[in-house]
């Protein structure tokens, strides 16, 4: 496609959107700047715009063959990316394999225990409020997306789960958890938006439990560069 970038639409923490000539295509453009806490701790990852931006369009693209559809269009260079322009539905959509985090911190679960079942969770995007934890009542309440919408929503991530667990086992990578965010198309069909990268998901090493995602960065665990240079080597054997 023959798009270039014209006016930015929004800075986010993570990335740029830029609109292009065509109303229907935006060209996002992936930062080294990393968060966490909502924005209170401040960093660079060196060469995270263009890993994320690699591994997000190699594992949109491995979902859309298996049904999923997504905002993936074409990669322009390996920090940019032309998308279908969609209007992101504010939730943040989270599903869990393995207690970590704020799921492991929240019911007192030890990091690493298996769950029995997944557990999936919203968050209502919203920087604000420290993106709160939701359930379908709310919602409704609030009008974030109609019941309809968060029906396919659920479908699409529990789905989206299966293939990812199953695909990044050739890996040897345990998917622990993962965050989503899903967007609407003017003809009102629901499409997988944003990022799948590991500023996005937890990925651990199936043998060593070698964490491999921007928790490194959180925890000040080291070699953050190297977590994320290992994940593209391992999906996509680049050095
Ligand atoms: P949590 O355990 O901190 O709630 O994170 C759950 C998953 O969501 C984890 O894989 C990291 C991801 N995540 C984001 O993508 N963005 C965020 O702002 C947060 C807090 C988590
Ligand atoms: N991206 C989020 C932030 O800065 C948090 C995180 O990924 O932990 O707020």
């Amino acid at each position: 496609m023959n798009l270039t970038k014209k006016e930015q639409k929004y800075e986010g923490k993570a990335k740029k959107v830029f609109l292009t000539e065509d109303p229907n295509y935006y060209i996002v453009s992936y930062k080294d700047d990393a968060t966490a806490f909502n924005g209170l701790k401040k960093g660079t990852i060196i060469g995270k715009g263009a890993i994320n931006n690699r591994v997000t369009n190699f594992l949109m693209k491995m979902l859309e063959t298996k049904g999923i559809p997504t905002d993936y269009v074409e990669e322009l260079n390996h920090t940019e990316t032309i998308v279908k322009a969609c209007k992101i539905v504010p939730l943040e959509v989270i599903v869990r394999n393995i207690a970590a985090g704020s799921l492991a911190k929240r019911l007192g679960l030890k990091e690493g225990e298996i769950l029995k079942s997944t557990v999936l969770e919203f968050c209502y995007k919203d920087d604000e409020l420290g993106d709160p934890l939701v359930n379908s009542y709310h919602i409704a309440a609030l009008g974030l997306c109609s019941k309809e919408d968060l029906a396919t929503i659920t479908n699409y991530a529990l789905k989206i789960n299966d293939i990812l667990r199953e695909y990044l086992k050739q890996d040897n990578i345990d998917l622990v958890d993962f965050k989503l965010e899903f967007g609407k198309l003017n003809d009102g069909t629901i499409i997988l938006a944003d990022e799948i990268s590991p500023d996005t998901c937890r990925f651990w090493d199936s043998t060593t439990h070698e964490k491999l995602d921007k928790d490194r960065f959180r925890r000040d665990l080291g070699n953050v560069e190297e977590a994320y240079h290992e994940v593209i080597k391992r999906l996509m054997g680049e050095n």
